[in-house]
């Protein structure tokens, strides 16, 4: 069974492993500053291993989605859609106003899992990731809390 909740310190070591698996983009020490103040880091487990996790932020008025990676075994078991909707309730709970998110324009599975949960596109950064072989565009989306 996958359950969702509250990231550990113990669980850092499996967090960067997953992080492997997905773009590799934060640092052992961006991580630690996270789970710090880990109330808007969630993962995912199954037999109490994290298999997932998720990263928000909160200003007081709108939630950002900073992190999210599920491990390459795990995909398509439903696990970001897990972390995703207890993201979103945790944020509609605080009275959060709207979940914003910027993806990368070819990210597809990551797109259609946001659209699947009814994030609307809000803006485009064009050239905004530096890849190996030139640049690619971000999207941002956006999905109302109230
Ligand atoms: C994107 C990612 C988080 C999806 O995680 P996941 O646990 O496999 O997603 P889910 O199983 O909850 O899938 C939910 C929906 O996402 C979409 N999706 C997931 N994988 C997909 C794929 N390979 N191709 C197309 N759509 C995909 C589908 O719409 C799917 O719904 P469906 O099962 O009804 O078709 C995962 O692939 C990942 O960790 N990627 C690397 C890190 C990353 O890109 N993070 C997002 C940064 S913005």
């Amino acid at each position: 069974m996958i359950e969702t909740g509250p990231a550990q310190p113990d669980d850092l070591g499996d967090i960067l492993r997953i992080e492997q698996d997905g773009d590799a983009s934060w640092s052992k020490a961006a991580f630690e500053d996270a789970l710090v103040d880990g109330e808007w880091f969630l993962v995912a487990r199954e037999n109490r291993r994290p298999i997932g996790f998720a990263i928000g932020r909160f200003d007081g008025f709108d939630v950002e989605l900073l992190k999210l990676s599920v491990s390459v075994v795990n995909r398509n078991r439903g696990v970001a859609t897990a972390l995703l909707l207890e993201l979103l309730n945790m944020s509609k709970q605080k009275g959060a106003g709207v979940c914003h998110l910027e993806v990368d324009a070819r990210n597809e599975s990551a797109i259609s899992l946001y659209r699947g949960l009814k994030f609307g596109l809000t803006g485009l950064r064009k050239a905004y990731y530096r890849t190996s072989d030139g640049f690619s565009d971000a999207l941002l989306m956006a999905k109302d809390l109230k």
